[in-house]
């Protein structure tokens, strides 16, 4: 495959050196593993077992900018899309790799129309500068989810938000409601990928197969836990969360349509937050889709941050001209 100029940036195939590994797991473990599974040394061994699986397919590319090699791009398979697994221009700010990131972008867009991909999917840290310096809203690249966490060692709070909070009472739900959210829930989660750009053929089986993959025991699933909200006796919405990992995980909130907004959102949020933390988890995180503002909204609101972006640049009107 010829290398890619474009910006005096070339994307040049390399045999990764172990230093080139070493690196890229560092990042990882910052990025997202280390917070994962509670500790940096068990984060190594999940970015290591990520790394192992994805075998020969990870490709790691060098960044040659007007003749300078200054990062590194790993790819990896990720279905109709070029995946982009990491971009590595370190310095960034004013140096070489944060300049490099338009012609970054082109060559990318570049590599996806020879692999003949629908766009590239790109994650990156929002605080790693060099990383950031490549999509651009500009072009039409939007975010499609976004990773945020909540730290717990302190008592979560109701953050910005501050006083007047509704009084509801969270309670694990029953039988009857799960039966009912199970069947809400595969409607939803599908018109969710949806929205973030997946056909809907493709988003119905999606959300059938990661659901049957979470949850195969339904209520029973081990490490899934399950609480239903109600006001004055009536039920307002549910919430999901996952503690398979040290990091527990928000899997799903819904307040049911008629009574948003009056709060219930947060204190749903809040109660679950308490809960992972009297049960030992030291964060709590969850997957918000990028067109989803109001919840991304209520989350920022009650203090929690994003820690890792990913990115759809899509291949058409790419402004490689
Ligand atoms: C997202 C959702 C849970 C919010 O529930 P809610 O009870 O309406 O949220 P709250 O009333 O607690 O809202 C708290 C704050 O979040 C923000 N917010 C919530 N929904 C918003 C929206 N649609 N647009 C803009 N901001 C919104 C606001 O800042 C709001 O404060 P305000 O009402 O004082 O302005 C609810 O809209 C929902 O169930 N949506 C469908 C499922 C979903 O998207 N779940 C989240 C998956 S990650």
């Amino acid at each position: 495959m010829p290398p890619h100029a474009l910006h005096g940036v070339r994307l040049v195939p390399l045999r990764p050196a172990r230093t080139d590994t070493d690196r890229l797991l560092v990042r990882l473990v910052a990025r997202r593993y280390s917070l994962e599974q509670g500790s940096e040394e068990a984060g190594l061994a999940a970015a290591r077992a990520v790394l192992d699986r994805q075998g020969d397919a990870l490709r790691c590319l060098a960044v040659e900018h007007d003749g300078v090699v200054v990062g590194r791009v790993w790819l990896a398979p990720s279905n109709g899309d070029l995946g982009v697994f990491d971009v590595d221009l370190p310095g960034g700010g004013e140096t070489a790799g944060a300049t490099a990131g338009p012609g970054v972008r082109a060559a990318l867009v570049a590599q996806a129309v020879e692999e003949r991909k629908h766009s590239v999917l790109l994650s990156s840290s929002p605080d790693d500068a060099g990383a950031c310096s490549v999509p651009d809203p500009a072009y039409g690249d939007e975010v499609a989810a976004r990773q945020m966490r909540l730290g717990l060692a302190d008592e979560p709070s109701y953050g910005s938000r501050g006083g007047g909070v509704p009084d509801v009472g969270v309670r694990p739900m029953t039988e009857e409601g799960y039966a009912a959210w199970h069947a809400d829930e595969l409607d939803a989660f599908a018109a969710e990928l949806m929205g973030s750009g997946i056909d809907p053929d493709a988003a119905a089986e999606e959300s059938r197969r990661q659901h049957e993959t979470l949850l195969p025991e339904g209520l029973d699933t081990p490490d899934q836990h399950f609480f239903t909200g109600y006001v004055d006796g009536v039920e307002v919405g549910t919430l999901w969360i996952g503690t398979e990992r040290p990091m527990a995980f928000v899997y799903d909130l819904v307040v049911h349509a008629e009574p948003r907004r009056r709060g219930y959102g947060a204190a749903l949020m809040v109660a679950g937050a308490r809960w992972a933390r009297e049960r030992g988890s030291g964060t709590i995180g969850l997957n918000v889709f990028g067109h989803n503002e109001g919840a991304r909204r209520l989350y920022e609101q009650l203090g929690w941050s994003t820690t890792e972006e990913h990115w759809r640049v899509p291949v058409e009107g790419d402004g490689t001209a």
